[in-house]
């Protein structure tokens, strides 16, 4: 058989020096707020390398994936969109439940984050997946006591965490440690970076060095067929306060100019 037919099928990615591509729907990014939310759809179209985005303020923008605040109203809003005309895809729940920041504390207990996770459960509408509560420490008993709790694991499509590592093999071995204690369902990793909690800012990893970062943990994650998406935090660059874990790793810097970051995320290939 002469090779035309193959070449022919399989089109542009047997052209040699054509790149390879990431999976569907694997590269995405999370925009820090609530500040300036209202231009995170904006800053997004310079990211065309990206499927959908987060945010920590609930909304239902296009290619948003909207997620619910720690709070009744946030619950409540979520179980109208679910229900409503235009339900979203997904759905992201509790983020960060266990640990707050500012304070040390857990924002809240698993009996109290299932009780009030109850009515959506409930309500869950036709359409839309949830996605697991992430906790900060994604290996902490918060999860395993929120699903006894609640009896709900079944309600879930997806686990989900977050991981700030400063090399890319630790990154690795944290998220393949969570995959063997819940390797049930898909995993989402919604929000990652190369910063960590031992070096502090302003003295963040180089820029070439959180570009390798980026190739690589995305590589992996194409490599793993149980991780589904993974977020790359952060779109923008916060300039609020200063956050360890993510100052080298902003694709728009605070006047909106792209970062050495961004035009290496728009051409991820994942191999
Ligand atoms: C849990 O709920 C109880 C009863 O509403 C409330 O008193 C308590 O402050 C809540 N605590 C946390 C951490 O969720
Ligand atoms: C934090 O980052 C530094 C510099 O990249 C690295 O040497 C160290 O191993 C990282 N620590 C953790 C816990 O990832
Ligand atoms: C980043 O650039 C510096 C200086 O040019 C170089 O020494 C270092 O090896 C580079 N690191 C990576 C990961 O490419």
């Amino acid at each position: 058989m002469s090779l035309v037919l193959p070449l022919a099928i399989c089109g542009m990615s047997t052209i040699e020096g054509a790149m390879a591509a990431c999976s569907d729907g694997l590269v995405n990014v999370v925009f820090n707020g609530p500040s300036n939310s209202a231009q995170f759809p904006q800053k997004f179209s310079q990211m065309p390398g990206a499927s959908n985005w987060l945010t920590f303020k609930f909304g239902t923008e296009p290619k948003q994936i909207p997620m619910i605040g720690n709070d009744r109203a946030a619950v409540k809003k979520a179980i109208d969109a679910v229900n409503g005309p235009n339900p979203p895809d997904y759905l992201l729940t509790f983020n960060e439940p266990d640990h707050d920041y500012t304070t040390g504390k857990v924002i809240l207990t698993p009996h109290n984050a299932s009780v009030l996770i109850k009515p959506l459960l409930e309500s869950p509408g036709k359409h839309t997946k949830f996605i697991a509560p992430v906790p900060a420490a994604q290996m902490s008993s918060w999860l395993d006591n929120f699903f006894k709790e609640c009896q709900c694991k079944d309600s879930f499509a997806a686990y989900n965490v977050h991981i700030y590592r400063g090399n890319v093999e630790d990154a690795k071995a944290e998220i393949n440690a969570f995959h063997d204690k819940f390797n049930d369902k898909p995993l989402w990793i919604t929000e990652i970076g190369p910063g960590n909690r031992t070096t502090a800012c302003p003295n963040p990893p180089p820029w070439n060095q959180t570009i390798k970062f980026m190739q690589e943990i995305y590589a992996w994650g194409q490599s793993k067929e149980w991780i589904h998406k993974i977020f790359w935090n952060t779109g923008n660059q916060i300039t609020s306060h200063v956050d360890n874990n993510v100052c080298n790793s902003y694709l728009l810097d605070g006047n909106d100019k792209p970062t050495p970051l961004l035009n290496p995320f728009n051409h991820l290939t994942c191999s």
